[in-house]
């Protein structure tokens, strides 16, 4: 097993963590979703020692996931669900928050409004959902950047940067609480379950 590698997780790691401390101060078990390369989720899992993280992805990426929670040693992060969107039913455990970073803009469209539908209907009440990464605003990018990098993303058949008032409209059920401006221009959107 080896452990991948992505630089853009140990930049932002720490301002997401100050967040999440916040966020998820009650939270017991938190499921992520598309976990990537599992870098994320060790460095979560031993900084939020109160609760038990849950990392998915598609099976493609669950080698690395394993290896950097094996090389952890922690205790409070679980192996990796088979869990893709749009593909796989909601994973038989029961938690009270989500965490998911650099996913939405990656789904189609129809996976990122399922995706919502589904956080929707599976937190409980006061769960909490903490969803990171370029969002744009009033329908208009936030940056010349994320508006190249958005035509990359379709280029590549990516479904690219979604707008806040769209993930709106399809979390019925979740209310957005914070629209948190994060380094390079991105967002970490938190939102409850009602
Ligand atoms: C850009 S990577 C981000 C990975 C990691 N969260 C990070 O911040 O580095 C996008 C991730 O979304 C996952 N993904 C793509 N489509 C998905 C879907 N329909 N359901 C769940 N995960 C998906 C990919 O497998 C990949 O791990």
């Amino acid at each position: 097993m080896s452990k991948d590698f992505a630089s853009h997780c140990e930049r932002n790691k720490q301002p997401i963590l100050d967040q999440l401390k916040v966020y998820f101060a009650s939270s017991r078990h938190v499921l992520e979703i598309g976990s990537g390369t599992g870098q994320h989720a060790v460095f979560f899992a031993e900084k939020l020692p109160h609760l038990v993280w849950h990392t998915s992805d598609r099976i493609e990426n669950h080698a690395s996931v394993k290896a950097w929670i094996s090389e952890s040693k922690l205790d409070n992060i679980v192996l990796p669900l088979e869990f893709t969107i749009g593909r796989d039913p909601w994973p038989a455990i029961q938690v009270d928050g989500v965490f998911t970073a650099n996913t939405t803009h990656i789904m189609q469209p129809a996976e990122a409004k399922l995706m919502m539908e589904l956080v929707a209907a599976n937190l409980p009440r006061d769960g909490v959902f903490c969803q990171y990464g370029p969002m744009n605003m009033d329908g208009k990018y936030t940056s010349k950047s994320n508006q190249d990098f958005d035509q990359t993303l379709k280029n590549k058949g990516y479904g690219g940067i979604r707008s806040v008032e769209e993930l709106v409209s399809w979390g019925q059920g979740l209310q957005l609480v914070e629209k948190i401006p994060m380094p390079t221009n991105n967002f970490l959107l938190v939102w409850k379950a009602f």
